[in-house]
């Protein structure tokens, strides 16, 4: 099938490529000339593993276009995505202001029967508005066409999306007529082998969908985080609260890792977007609230260990700590909504310097954070520890998991980490006579 994109993004791009790959004949179209004009010879603007190599096969057999060009890709495609941002507004909705005006350029455009696919995570009724948008367009130039707006909300994780999309859980078609559940259905049938993984639905319902897919696992999240700080005052060790809890099916073992809070794109974003949507519908959504401020507390949970450890913030000043880890989370280099952005400001606010390592993400921090005393961006782990007094790890990249404990407390003059990320079991870092401090480890502060 014929297939275009609007946005390539993360989703944008993943899905297109997936798209490619079991053979539809794929136009991605950006705005971003510098990107188009990149992934035309290339270059892959994020960091996502496999995804490289995909991109560019796919663009060699000529499955896989990449174009500033609107007015063409929307006459290619039997079925248009939308796959734009949808960036917090200043009230925390999300900001529907790129999703519409791809819908007011695919107006422009239509020339023959189409389907609209929402493929951006928008919230309850934005189909709608997406097909007043191009109805307004298409009324503007006389031109009466058939067009329907369905959604088809994206589930994949970063660092692990080129798998998420090429073997789905499940896939979620929200779509209004039969011929719209005919066409999605047979665009995804290569992904729908052995057993079914496409659920039908309403429109709206698919929307909300998304959002709560989200929201539960954020749930899940700050739920564990708020056990991890019970524990922590109650001298309980949430690992083993998590192993005694994560058997039971019911709860599982996924989402159960307590951290220093979430972050990136989706989760931060989109929680507080739903809780928008259901204050708007005149619905207070008191859960939804609540994960939100556990999330917020935790991002600052580490730091107030550190300050714990030190007896005050004044004894922070001057001090030197290597991070390990700057993204969201590991096999990225996104660095949105992450713990270290809150973590570095503190340690700076106090007086102190850092020395940072990320293997992916060193790039990023030096855009996010420029030139600016107190930070040295390290291009290892190792050299992050030079002259360092204490090591706090914010982000679990496995390269991290096993140290050498002995080297490290040769390094930190103060001899002591903080574990952000409970990469670490106590006894084995106190053996080594390194202070030790995990989250909701109650049992070792
Ligand atoms: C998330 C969802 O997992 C995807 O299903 C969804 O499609 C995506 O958002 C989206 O809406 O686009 P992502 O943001 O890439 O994916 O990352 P996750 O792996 O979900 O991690 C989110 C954050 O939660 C990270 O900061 C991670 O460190 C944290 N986390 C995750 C925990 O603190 N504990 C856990 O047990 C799991």
């Amino acid at each position: 099938m014929r297939v275009t994109i609007f946005g390539t993004g993360y989703v944008g791009l993943v899905t297109g490529t997936c798209l490619a790959d079991v053979g539809h004949d794929v136009v991605c179209v950006d705005i971003d000339r510098a990107k188009v004009d990149g992934l035309n010879q290339g270059v892959i603007p994020i960091y996502e593993p496999g995804l490289e190599p995909m991109v560019k096969a796919n663009h060699a057999a000529d499955r896989l276009h990449f174009t500033t060009d609107a007015a063409t890709a929307v006459g290619h495609g039997d079925v248009i995505f939308i796959a734009v941002g949808t960036p917090p507004d200043e009230d925390g909705s999300a900001d529907l202001k790129y999703v519409l005006a791809v819908a007011r350029t695919i107006g422009r455009h239509l020339g023959g029967p189409t389907v609209i696919v929402n493929k951006s995570t928008v919230p309850v009724g934005t189909a709608d508005k997406v097909r007043a948008a191009i109805a307004e367009e298409l009324a503007a130039r006389g031109a009466d066409i058939a067009f329907e707006v369905a959604s088809n909300p994206e589930f994949l994780k970063e660092g692990d999306a080129v798998n998420d999309c090429m073997r789905p859980d499940r896939i979620v078609i929200g779509a209004g007529s039969a011929v719209a559940v005919d066409k999605l259905k047979r665009l995804y049938a290569p992904f729908n082998r052995n057993h079914e993984r496409i659920v039908v639905m309403d429109v709206r319902s698919a929307e909300l969908t998304k959002y709560a897919a989200n929201a539960m696992l954020a749930t899940k999240i700050s739920f564990m985080n708020e056990i991890a700080n019970i524990a922590e005052k109650v001298g309980a060790d949430v690992e083993m609260v998590r192993q005694g809890i994560g058997s039971d099916p019911r709860i599982g073992w996924h989402f159960i890792y307590p951290g220093a809070g979430y972050g990136g794109s989706c989760f931060p974003k989109d929680v507080q977007a739903l809780e928008r949507t259901a204050h708007q519908f005149g619905y207070r959504a008191e859960l939804l609230g609540a994960v939100e401020s556990v999330n917020d507390r935790q991002k600052g949970h580490l730091f107030e260990l550190i300050e714990r450890h030190y007896g005050n913030q004044a004894a922070l000043r001057d001090k030197t700590f290597a991070v390990w880890g700057l993204a969201f989370k590991p096999n990225t280099d996104d660095m949105r909504e992450a713990s270290s952005r809150r973590l570095l400001q503190q340690l700076w606010d106090a007086g102190a310097k850092v020395r940072a390592y990320d293997p992916e993400a060193g790039h990023e921090a030096q855009r996010v954070f420029g030139e600016r005393d107190g930070l040295e961006l390290c291009d290892s782990a190792n050299a992050a520890l030079v002259g360092a007094d204490a090591l706090v790890v914010v982000t679990e990249w496995k390269q991290f998991r096993s140290p050498d404990f002995e080297r490290l407390r040769a390094a930190l003059a103060d001899r002591v980490i903080f574990d952000g990320r409970n990469l670490y079991h106590p006894d084995e870092v106190e053996a080594a006579e390194l202070a030790y401090y995990g989250i909701g480890r109650g049992r070792s502060v």
